[in-house]
């Protein structure tokens, strides 16, 4: 079987059954999966992400607690929620050992669009080398970008092109790439080029959609974070069947 790489820069732009039994990497840099990745880290012991506040709400009073609820709207916290969507805010003391129950405008969305996916990774550039590790023996890739509400970022973007340049420098047989994946890894390229570039990355985010809405609710650090590339060595993965996103 050839080697495929395919990049959907929008949720919108692949239909589910398209995604089915395959290997899905979701991104959403600013700030859900880059938030997620910080939560298992700091101990969380699985997120549950889902579409709809109230569910969010019922679930985690469900698991009384044992469950911390967790999101944004508007890139805000949500009232009567005990935490937001910035990454800083999972620590031990705040999620170790819980389960996290997560809401976001665009990040849960994106998971529920692969749920016939076969496996689904968890990415962001704070776990940039150890998604593609987990990429290594697999055959065929689709990555999909939440965006924001509807519209391409850059964001997602570049951290998309980037994991195709890797999976192409790292197999000596090529891979075959949609145009949305030539596209990606074009603006990786332009954009900051190496991994040993780590000023080049923040300043892009900076002036990607996403960074433009967190300097506009004075959530600028979080930018600074979600470009440390390699922070973790840890992959999220989203147990379909359970729905809960744990470390494989
Ligand atoms: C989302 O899922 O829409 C984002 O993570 C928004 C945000 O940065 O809070």
């Amino acid at each position: 079987m050839s080697l495929t790489i395919n990049v959907h820069l929008l949720p919108a732009l692949v239909e589910p059954r398209d995604l089915a039994d395959k290997t899905v990497v979701v991104i959403d840099v600013l700030r859900a999966t880059t938030t997620i990745i910080h939560a298992l880290a700091a101990g969380a012991n699985e997120v549950i992400p889902l579409l709809e506040v109230d569910e969010a709400r019922e679930l985690a009073t469900k698991l009384s607690g044992q469950a911390v609820l967790g999101g944004e709207r508007g890139g805000k916290r949500i009232d009567a929620f005990h935490l937001g969507n910035s990454p800083l805010e999972y620590t031990s003391a705040t999620v170790g050992g819980k389960a996290l129950v997560f809401t976001t405008t665009n990040g849960t969305r994106a998971m529920l669009r692969c749920r016939l996916a076969r496996r689904i990774l968890i990415a962001g550039f704070v776990n940039y080398s150890a998604v593609c590790r987990e990429l290594t023996d697999e055959e065929q890739i689709e990555i999909v970008c939440a965006g924001t509400d509807g519209h391409v970022t850059r964001e997602d973007t570049l951290l998309a092109g980037a994991i195709v340049e890797d999976c192409r420098r790292s197999r000596k047989d090529g891979f075959i790439c949609n145009d949305q994946a030539e596209i990606a890894a074009d603006a990786w390229r332009t954009a900051v080029g190496t991994l040993s570039d780590r000023d080049p990355l923040a300043a892009a985010l900076r002036e990607s959609r996403g960074g433009r809405n967190l300097l506009e609710i004075g959530q600028e650090n979080d930018i600074d974070i979600a470009a440390q590339i390699d922070l973790f060595d840890i992959v999220p993965e989203l147990d379909v069947a359970a729905w809960r996103i744990r470390l494989s």
